[in-house]
């Protein structure tokens, strides 16, 4: 199994506004979110994440009909989405992954699962979209449990509109 986290944030590292407003983020983060998912075979969000992508329109969602995605939620839920599979734990994750013979997950938010995964010493790879904004007051790129991690920086690429893309490995 591979697990790549990746994420857009500010230039200090905020995913979000406080009340979970993304704006300040251009819509290229989506963009490189979808070409990365061409050589993922699921995508992973927490519920939260989920439900605002769904609040911008059917148009996001209808980007991902061809991947499937797996929702983390404690509560047991069915999803209406065909190519949507909800999971209730780490350990419920795991029994899907081997299920469905997933090989390289992507997780990409938010903060609750993001944490959730590094964690559990899952992640193999962390990809950050650095973009020009500075925000004083939002959601971190991690949030949960207590976690330290070293990591090992394996590229830098100048992304389009001034977005700088930092790839690090995760010292196991
Ligand atoms: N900039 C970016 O790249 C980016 C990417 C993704 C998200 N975001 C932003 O990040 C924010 C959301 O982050 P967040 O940390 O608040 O929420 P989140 O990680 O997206 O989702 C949290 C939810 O996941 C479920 N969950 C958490 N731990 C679980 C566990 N152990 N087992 C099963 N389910 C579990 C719970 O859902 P239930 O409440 O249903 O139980 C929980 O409320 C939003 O503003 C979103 O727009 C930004």
């Amino acid at each position: 199994m591979k697990i790549t986290v990746e994420m857009a944030c500010s230039i200090n590292g905020l995913i979000a506004t406080k009340d979970g407003n993304e704006d300040f983020l251009s819509n290229r983060n989506y963009q490189i979110m979808l070409g990365f998912l061409k050589e993922y075979d699921c995508l992973v969000w927490g519920n939260t994440t989920f439900k605002n992508v769904i609040s911008w329109g059917d148009n996001y969602i209808d980007d991902l009909k061809d991947v499937t995605i797996i929702i983390f939620s404690k509560e047991k839920q069915v999803s209406s989405y065909k190519n949507v599979i909800y999971c209730n734990s780490m350990e419920n994750f795991l029994e899907i992954y081997k299920e469905k013979n997933i090989e390289n997950v992507f997780v990409s938010g938010g903060a609750h699962i993001n944490n959730l995964f590094l964690e559990n010493n899952m992640v193999d790879e962390i990809i950050i979209n650095y973009n020009p904004y500075v925000l004083t007051n939002g959601i971190n790129l991690f949030n949960g449990n207590d976690v330290e991690k070293s990591l090992v920086l394996n590229k830098v690429v100048h992304e389009k509109e001034d977005i700088v893309q930092i790839w690090y490995k995760v010292k196991k």
